[in-house]
């Protein structure tokens, strides 16, 4: 890519998406917006607000919406990411179980993703980002230089993120975790707002028995063969 592009990877939940677009990025030179953080972190703010109960209080979430600011700043030393909720972090408190369990039915309210898609559009405007979701290349960047599909297995998917979970001291039920992938699925690619599709124009990555560094090889030759890189 001779001008800094934009890269849309889109797919599954848990399939290594963040992963692979971090590394991708890193050896690009690009920013990596993960916007599966942001929709965990509006989660965040209803459950904090009591907005999540049998039923999501759709009215109030909307009027305390603009109260929301998400931000990104690199940590060089985690060599990751964090994510801020007006100004506080809650990069671990988005990746647990109950988060997860709410955010994609926050993530089928169409006012959110509005508000989001809006401003993953700013945070792109300038080119030189990889950007990881669900609909990036076809609602968010229909125009992306290069559009990535990735999927695996539920089984392999609900098994990465137990080993995720557990490193960092959860106690997690494999179960739980394999009911979830599957409910997340059927969630997100049936909602009636911007539903997980592959773009007519993405290619599919299946990483199911592929580790990172395959991942970054394979995309990167793609990349090449496209006479993007
Ligand atoms: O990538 P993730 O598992 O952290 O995403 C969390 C949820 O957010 C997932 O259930 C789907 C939703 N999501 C979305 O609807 N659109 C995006 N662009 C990113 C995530």
């Amino acid at each position: 890519m001779q001008k800094k592009g934009i890269i849309a990877i889109d797919g599954y939940s848990s399939c290594g998406k963040s992963t692979v677009a971090k590394d991708l990025a890193k050896e690009l030179g690009y920013i990596y917006i993960d916007t599966g953080a942001m929709y965990r972190t509006v989660t965040l703010f209803a459950m904090r607000k009591g907005l999540i109960g049998t039923e999501i209080d759709i009215t109030k979430l909307e009027t305390n919406l603009e109260q929301i600011n998400i931000s990104f700043k690199y940590q060089p030393e985690q060599k990751k990411n964090e994510t801020f909720l007006n100004g506080e972090s809650v990069e671990n408190e988005i990746r647990g179980l109950e988060v997860s369990q709410h955010v994609s039915a926050i993530s089928a309210i169409g006012f959110v993703r509005r508000r989001l898609v809006e401003l993953q559009q700013k945070m792109g405007q300038e080119g030189g980002i990889v950007m990881d979701g669900r609909d990036i290349g076809t609602v968010v960047f229909p125009d992306a230089d290069l559009k990535l599909f990735m999927t695996a297995s539920p089984e392999i998917r609900a098994q990465r993120r137990y080993d995720e979970l557990t490193a960092k001291g959860e106690e997690v039920d494999f179960d739980a975790i394999l009911e979830n992938v599957k409910q997340r699925d059927h969630l997100d690619s049936t909602r009636k707002e911007s539903p997980l599709l592959q773009a007519d124009d993405a290619v599919v990555l299946d990483n199911s028995n592929m580790n990172k560094e395959e991942q970054l090889e394979w995309i990167i030759n793609t990349a090449k063969e496209r006479h993007l890189i």
